[in-house]
């Protein structure tokens, strides 16, 4: 059908390009995805994905004469993560709220939308906002995971619900944000919750029918609990004694919220998996074990999802040290012989080359500084750990942290390079701990003091701080683990990276700026400006020969709510997508909103209402609304709400939650009338240094 078409298309200039009634994904093209330069079929690219398009129309030579060929518009100003797929010149894309988009490529006319009607307060269990990483194409059929848990399989053609299965225990904090994977017919999708208190699998259903195959676990269950039946009983007996005491009580952690990579050459499903819960060791598991498969890459049996072999980067974790970071897929020429490895630059710092034919490191370097060891034993392939970096003595300073020096955002590889570019930073971040843990339902459960990263209220002591942040993007070298070159974007959290045979690293970052660079230099060749924060990362494609670069933006994310280093753009404009050609000249108007003035409030408080405020809101309102209370402009900058000066309105929106359908939960359940009011007396105070000092 396809080959008849592109035979037409040539002799009567047919265009097959922009109609979606062409083939369909079947398990082949998925295969051979990277002979199909014109499309993007699958998260990474391909199944290696390595985020590289093989088309090279826009090259160093052409980039300067890139322009918008359109842009659409979104309904949310949260933030935009997503991947988007094309298949024959229609775009699939998802946004905030786990929304599914269906475009045409040429021309950014909306084909069809699915709300899959997320309740608002499930945006409460998000620890890192109401993201979505992305959608995967099969058969005719879009699937993707929404945030409560489910992963639904829609029409590609209409967007019509075909199924919809619930993959998670819903009662509990779970959320979906990752993308799913085709693998042999059959989706694969994990999830997410380790900072509240869950435990992590992955699971893989048929595709036409949404019926379960199998479903691996990363944690074991309680101790002589009975065996889950599941593909992860055998291998979960015999790593059990890497825990101790009552893991489960929390449920371990362990989720895979992002990388699940098929290797076709070894028929494994290699999954990343993600920090411990609670994060503190101590707390979680006596200080006792390597917790496995915490912070580990596992490499499953693609047929049945039972265990083949691992490598745990961060045993006994305890700094939120996810490895589910991106996993790349390639062939490298190592000590002259050609090895099939994966590479991942997880959040502890270091890049690794793992064999994928056995899980043996091949080799670890640390990408940016970093203080938790002295490097890695290559004879056992565990980190030397540096005295002190679990805050055994007292409060640590890690750098990385659980940011990470590199987080979701994904990295590409040029096999004309041979570099890998990694969207890193320097975040470091005091670890204290909170013993004795009390656990909190609903909550944030770490069992680590974070209210003490607390920041002056003096510009010169808060400037001091933001010099320390860094956001790179360095071009790697995983042969000879070294960096070739890097470019400075001012400030950590910027966009995933899109690698081109064009000779081209296209990335965006936190301020808005779109930028290509040549690939061997790092040279900047061309940029525009968003006006709005870009963490998204680009994909490339074509229609009818000619040549598109296709961006998500819409700033967001756990760091881009949560860091009061963020600087505060004001009200955000909703998101878009931006689609990049030779010569487009589609008009862009997108300004800035001012922030507003501070709210001055007359009220009076007790200090120890607002110390008791101040421990609440770091604790609780600050993943949302910003660190001391200054807010990236994502979600609302309390600073200056109206609601700050109205007592009533301030009880009915935070102990009531009367505005729970749009995310803000109410907090009756936690907190009584007296706390919330602490909350408004703390924020107050903020509002009160914002209006004298500026800041
Ligand atoms: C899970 C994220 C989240 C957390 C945690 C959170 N909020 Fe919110 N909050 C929101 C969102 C989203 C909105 C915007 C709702 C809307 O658009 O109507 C909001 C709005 C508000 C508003 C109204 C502001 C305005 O100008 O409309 C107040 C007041 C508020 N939050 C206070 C708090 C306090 C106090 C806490 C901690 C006890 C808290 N929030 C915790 C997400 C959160």
């Amino acid at each position: 059908m396809r080959k008849l078409c592109v035979v037409l298309a040539m002799a009567f200039l047919v265009s097959c390009g922009s109609g979606y009634e062409d083939g369909v994904i079947d398990t082949s093209r998925l295969d051979g995805a990277a002979s199909e330069t014109q499309n993007w079929l699958t998260y990474g690219g391909t199944y290696e994905e390595q985020r590289y398009s093989g088309l090279e129309e826009i090259n160093a030579e052409t980039a300067s004469s890139l322009g918008l060929e359109w842009s659409h518009e979104f309904d949310t100003a949260r933030g935009l993560e997503a991947t988007p797929l094309v298949a024959d010149g229609v775009i699939y894309t998802t946004t905030a709220w786990s929304k599914v988009h269906a475009l045409d490529a040429t021309t950014g006319k909306l084909l069809w939308k699915y709300d899959p009607k997320v309740p608002g307060e499930t945006g409460f269990k998000a620890c890192c906002d109401v993201v979505n990483r992305g959608a995967a194409i099969y058969n005719g059929k879009i699937y993707s995971g929404t945030l409560d848990g489910r992963l639904i399989a829609l029409d590609a053609k209409t967007g019509k619900l075909v199924w919809s299965v619930v993959t998670v225990d819903q009662s509990k904090p779970y959320t979906i944000t990752g993308a799913p994977r085709i693998v042999k017919g059959r989706v694969l999708i994990g999830n997410g919750g380790g900072e509240y208190g869950v435990r992590g699998y992955v699971s893989a259903y048929d595709a036409e029918t949404g019926k379960q195959a199998w479903r691996f676990y990363t944690v074991p269950p309680a101790k002589g609990a009975k065996p889950d039946g599941a593909a992860s009983d055998d291998i979960i007996a015999k790593m059990q004694g890497t825990w101790d005491g009552d893991y489960t009580k929390f449920g371990g952690g362990g989720t895979v919220w992002d990388a699940i990579v098929y290797d076709k050459d070894f028929n494994q499903v290699l999954i990343g998996v993600g920090n411990g819960s609670p994060w503190d060791h101590r707390v979680r598991s006596n200080g006792k074990g390597d917790n496995l498969f915490l912070s580990s890459v596992v490499a499953l049996d693609a047929d049945t999802g039972k265990y083949k072999w691992h490598y745990q980067g961060t045993p006994a974790e305890t700094w939120d040290f996810t490895q589910t970071q991106p996993i790349i897929l390639a062939s490298l020429k190592i000590g002259g012989a050609d090895r099939k490895v994966m590479m991942q630059a997880p959040k502890n710092g270091f890049f690794y080359v793992i064999d994928r034919s056995n899980g043996k490191l091949v080799s670890a370097k640390n990408f940016v500084p970093q203080n938790w060891t002295s490097g890695v034993d290559m004879k056992t392939g565990r980190p030397i750990e540096m005295p002190g970096a679990r805050y055994e003595n007292g409060p640590f300073v890690a750098n990385p942290s659980g940011h990470g020096a590199h987080n979701w955002q994904p990295m590409a590889f040029s096999p004309k390079t041979n570099l890998v570019y990694i969207p890193a930073q320097e975040v470091p971040m005091a670890y204290q701990s909170d013993a004795p843990f009390v656990g909190r339902e609903g909550g944030w459960n770490l069992g680590v003091n974070l209210a003490i990263n607390t920041l002056p209220d003096d510009e010169a002591g808060l400037k001091a701080i933001r010099a320390i942040l860094k956001g790179v993007l360095i071009a790697w070298d995983p042969i000879k683990q070294k960096e070739m070159w890097r470019v400075d974007h001012g400030g950590p959290w910027n966009g995933g990276v899109l690698a081109t045979a064009g000779g081209l690293v296209f990335q965006g970052n936190a301020k808005g700026e779109f930028n290509a660079f040549n690939a061997t230099s790092g040279k900047k060749l061309w940029s525009f400006d968003s006006k709005i924060g870009i963490v998204a990362p680009p994909v490339s494609y074509s229609v009818n020969g000619k040549q598109y670069v296709a961006v998500m933006v819409g700033y967001g994310g756990g760091y881009g709510v949560a860091s009061p280093f963020t600087e505060n753009m004001g009200p955000r404009p909703n998101g878009r997508l931006l689609v990049f050609a030779i010569g487009g000249k589609a008009p862009y108007k997108v300004e800035r909103m001012d922030p507003g003035p501070a709210v001055v409030v007359k009220d009076k408080w007790s200090t120890a209402t607002v110390a008791k405020g101040a421990q609440i809101f770091e604790t609780t309102c600050s993943v949302c609304h910003g660190g001391t209370a200054r807010s990236s402009g994502v979600l609302p900058d309390l600073r200056r709400s109206p609601v700050l000066a109205d007592q009533k309105l301030w009880q009915e929106v935070v102990h009531d939650g009367i505005l729970k359908d749009n995310g803000m939960v109410g907090f009756s359940k936690w907190l009584s009338r007296e706390d919330v009011e602490a909350t408004r007396a703390y924020v107050a105070g903020r509002a009160k240094v914002l209006a004298t000092k500026g800041i």
